[in-house]
């Protein structure tokens, strides 16, 4: 298949080498199933579901058909001071997916949305309860919760935060890493087991120094995604729920990548038995065919918030937040046909059962191999670490996933990790093949 050059002088490619990238760009024109084709005709298999997005494959059909008859019917509304009927169609079926109180959705387009507006609802809240001094934010080093001010401040990426200064939020900390020398590297499907108990540095040392009656909200990744898939200690999230509740301090889970079935399961907070007082959501939502994000929060949160409006008139807003395409008809049309079709296909039980598949191919075709000194497998996602190159950290990662795209897939470097996070429908051989293509990239660069 032969394509036309392309002009590459006019798009900036986020979070991307450019320079490199121009050099040899990888550029995909098609997609189906699992599979990409590329601008020069070479087939590549989807090691990643597209940035964790494309739970059910590529160009699935009833997906695909939804949006084409939403547009027929109802392309856009205002998102203000009226709605459509699949903004709420769609936030029924998100909040009967989610775990305990969790029953109120406010839609946003991203993750980095979805980060800002928890935070946001965090401080509204507060205040609504007569607590607007509560404004301290504790997120978590490694932490990825987007690129707005506020998911920044939050975020614990340092190279994400080094060029902003006194733009970052002022009132944030951060708590230590859930991962060091001390964790095992090496874990296939279980909860790494920790004699050190993580969250005493926010016991002892975080909330004394802040006060907690200053807290808003602890925001965390339940398994830190973007980091390189970095696994929370056993115990470790349903104490941090507990020292949360115990200062009245809001939990705030980040499953923009555990969310809609990574884990095996609707979200990480099923997976380890903790409900959050908000959860964010974005990517597998739609199946990453149109950007949709969102956050289910707790009757608590929505019913203080009205309550604190008894008193104003009618028309007061009680919630000043939110976007022009807030619960856009198309991308809720394209998440109410992604949710049945997960649910039709079992496809989350599915990613539960490829899952380890992943885990054991990756533990037993890597382990052995030059440089690689940790491996982390748990849901449909797993990350290989190798050593760094000296004085180049992210390199070696950076050279594999090259090699790998030569190769025909798709793998995602993150720091000195490789990551695969397959679509959720797919084969065995798929993943033999992803795992076999990723163990000769990782010799090729010893
Ligand atoms: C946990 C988490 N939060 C937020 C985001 C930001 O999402 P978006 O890129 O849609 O703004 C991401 C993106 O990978 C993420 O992994």
């Amino acid at each position: 298949m032969a394509y036309p050059d392309f002009n590459l002088d006019h798009h900036w490619l986020p979070f991307t080498p450019n320079r490199s990238f121009m050099q040899q760009p990888r550029i995909f024109v098609a997609a189906d199933g699992m599979h990409f084709t590329t601008h020069d005709g070479k087939q590549v298999l989807d090691g990643i579901s597209s940035l964790w997005c494309v739970g059910a494959g590529h160009k699935r059909k009833p997906i695909n058909d939804a949006i084409k008859k939403q547009l027929d019917t109802l392309d856009y509304a205002t998102a203000f001071q009226a709605s459509n009927d699949r903004a709420f169609e769609a936030a029924d079926l998100i909040a009967s997916m989610a775990p305990g109180d969790l029953n109120r959705v406010l839609f946003c387009n991203s993750g980095s949305e979805a980060a800002d507006t928890s935070l946001k609802v965090a401080l509204a809240y507060h205040r609504a309860r007569g607590e607007g001094h509560r404004n301290v934010f504790i997120g978590r080093e490694k932490g990825y919760h987007g690129v707005g001010f506020g998911g920044m401040s939050v975020g614990g990426i340092p190279a994400n935060r080094k060029a902003y200064g006194t733009a970052l939020l002022p009132r944030v900390d951060h708590l230590r890493f859930i991962h060091d020398a001390a964790s095992p590297a090496f874990t296939n499907g279980t909860e790494p087991e920790r004699s050190e108990d993580l969250l005493l540095e926010l016991e002892q040392r975080i909330l004394p120094l802040h006060d907690p009656s200053n807290v808003a909200a602890v925001i965390v990744e339940p398994v830190a995604g973007s980091a390189g898939w970095y696994l929370p200690p056993k115990g470790y999230l349903k104490r941090l729920r507990e020292i949360c509740d115990k200062h009245g301090i809001l939990l705030i889970f980040d499953e923009v990548i555990t969310g809609f079935g990574r884990m095996g399961c609707n979200f990480a907070a099923d997976h380890y038995g903790v409900v959050p007082a908000m959860l964010n959501f974005a990517k597998c939502v739609t199946n990453g065919v149109i950007p949709l994000g969102g956050v289910i929060c707790s009757d608590r949160i929505y019913n203080t918030m009205m309550q604190a409006s008894a008193g104003s008139p009618e028309h007061a807003i009680e919630f000043f937040h939110g976007y022009t395409y807030s619960g856009h008809p198309v991308a809720c049309a394209a998440a109410i046909a992604t949710l049945h079709l997960y649910h039709e296909e079992k496809l989350f039980e599915r990613a539960g059962q490829m899952g380890k598949v992943l885990g054991d191919a990756m533990h037993a075709a890597l382990k052995e191999l030059p440089h690689v000194v940790g491996i982390r497998t748990l849901g449909l996602a797993g990350a290989v670490e190798v050593a760094p190159l000296a004085g180049a950290p992210g390199k070696r990662s950076y050279d594999i996933f090259i090699d790998c795209f030569q190769h025909g897939v798709l793998v995602r470097p993150a720091g000195d990790n490789i990551v695969l996070c397959p679509p959720y429908i797919v084969e065995k051989p798929q993943i033999e093949r992803m795992v076999g293509v990723l163990a000769a990239a990782i010799r090729r660069n010893a």
